[in-house]
């Protein structure tokens, strides 16, 4: 198992290009499936899940993989299961549930490992589908839905849900009739796989607005597209930029998606500006800790919160984070703590006392984002970090030690 070792204390200057959008790039592959012709996709970060996703398509029926830069999508016949091995190593391969049952009628798809059906984490994707007419049971640890054909519904999310918006946006534009999805997600990611949608010939309206209308058509052409760029990728490197006092350009950066994250760092004290050469980002004075609530897009993301803690330790003053859409998402803090970090949890509730200087030592990642919380604190550290298990952070980031190292980072992966 890989590890990264941290040699902290340095300023981070210089240039970082940021990769194509892991969480756009995923049901964009899997909406691929619906298509009658070869879809050819851009700026796909090479990342685990990545792979994991191209096997999944061509164990599924479409040969699938990368030719240079691009992603090649091949039309196939489609087989229905996605078995347990994908699945659990990755829960968004619950997303081809919708192109599925809209291509041939039915779908057997492991479920994520630690839930139950009828509860957390898909029960919202399953109940809106079987308003259009599909029927779902549970055996042998599989979700097994069929229909025979798929209407189009008016669907209102309990919550805005991410993966259940793109997997009814999908179903919904081979569906037969009009579909109409409320309290819909609003997140960029969703925008860009409609907009790969339409591409393809989907006709699909309101993306980007908690409102979206999906007129069904009876199929979808194969297309070119260029995936939007990763904004929590961008966001991870403007907080390596806080963190270490630095200056840096991150280029190929998505910047109006991040206006929630970009706000609280310049509250923090963080100097934010884009031109046509990219973002830069300087941290040239003190920074402050602030407070932060995780929202639904256009709120503070989730996948940032374990990141700004990791700034926040080393700010002055307090500050709460408060944690609303994933329970038990603190796991980060213990290992900051081993650190020298001054968090307090409680619920839902971190408090963050700052102020530290944070010392090197052996931590455990325990998810992605909190690997990445992990790499921060290292890089500001007094001596050596040791980031174990960085198999979660190869999910989710693209070369994440040649980009800092690029930066003027003393990082080195270590093979075991
Ligand atoms: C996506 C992102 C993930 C991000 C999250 C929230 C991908 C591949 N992943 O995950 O990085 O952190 O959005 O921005 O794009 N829930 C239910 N029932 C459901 C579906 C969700 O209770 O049927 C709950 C979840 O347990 C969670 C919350 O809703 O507490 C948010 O989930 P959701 O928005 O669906 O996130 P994902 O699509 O899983």
């Amino acid at each position: 198992m890989d590890k990264l070792v941290i040699e902290g204390g340095t300023r981070l200057e210089g240039e970082i290009r940021i990769s194509g959008s892991k969480n756009a790039s995923l049901p964009i592959l899997i909406a691929s499936l619906m298509s009658e012709g070869n879809v050819i996709l851009e700026n796909v970060p090479r990342l685990r899940d990545i792979k994991t996703t191209i096997e999944l398509l061509t164990l599924l029926g479409c040969e699938s993989g990368f030719s240079g830069e691009e992603v090649l999508v091949s039309k196939g016949s489609l087989l229905p299961e996605a078995p347990y091995e994908l699945v659990r190593t990755m829960r968004a391969s619950v997303l081809c549930l919708g192109p599925l049952l809209a291509k041939i009628g039915k779908a057997k798809v492991a479920l994520p490992g630690g839930c139950a059906i009828g509860s957390r984490p898909v029960d919202l994707h399953l109940r809106a589908l079987e308003q259009m007419g599909a029927v779902f049971k549970l055996e042998s640890g599989y979700i097994l839905g069929s229909c025979n054909g798929l209407k189009g519904a008016h669907i209102i999310f309990d919550f805005p849900t991410v993966g259940g918006t793109e997997n009814l946006l999908m179903a919904a534009s081979l569906a037969n009739g009009e579909s109409m999805l409320e309290n819909a997600a609003r997140e960029p990611e969703i925008v860009d796989l409609a907009e790969f949608l339409n591409s393809c010939g989907a006709r699909i309206s309101g993306h980007g607005t908690s409102v979206i209308r999906i007129s069904g058509v009876s199929s979808l052409e194969g297309c070119r597209y260029r995936v939007m760029s990763d904004r929590i990728e961008a966001g991870t490197y403007m907080a390596a930029g806080a963190i270490t006092r630095g200056d840096l350009v991150l280029t190929n950066c998505p910047f109006h998606e991040l206006e929630a994250v970009i706000s609280k760092f310049r509250e923090m004290g963080v100097k934010i500006s884009s031109d046509a050469g990219g973002v830069r980002v300087k941290a040239d004075q003190d920074l402050s800790c602030v407070d932060v609530v995780t929202l639904p897009y256009p709120g503070f993301p989730t996948d940032m919160q374990a990141q700004i803690m990791a700034v926040m330790c080393v700010a002055r003053g307090s500050g709460i984070i408060r944690e609303t859409i994933f329970e038990n998402r603190f796991m980060h803090a213990q290992e900051l703590i081993r650190m020298g970090a001054r968090i307090k949890l409680s619920g839902q509730n971190a408090v963050v006392r700052g102020g530290v200087l944070l010392t090197g030592a052996p931590v455990m990642a325990s998810d992605l984002r909190a690997s990445a919380s992990l790499v921060l604190a290292g890089l500001a550290a007094r001596g050596k970090t040791e980031v174990q298990r960085i198999y979660h952070l190869d999910r989710g980031y693209e070369n994440m030690e040649k980009k800092l190292s690029a930066a003027g980072a003393r990082i080195t992966r270590i093979s075991e």
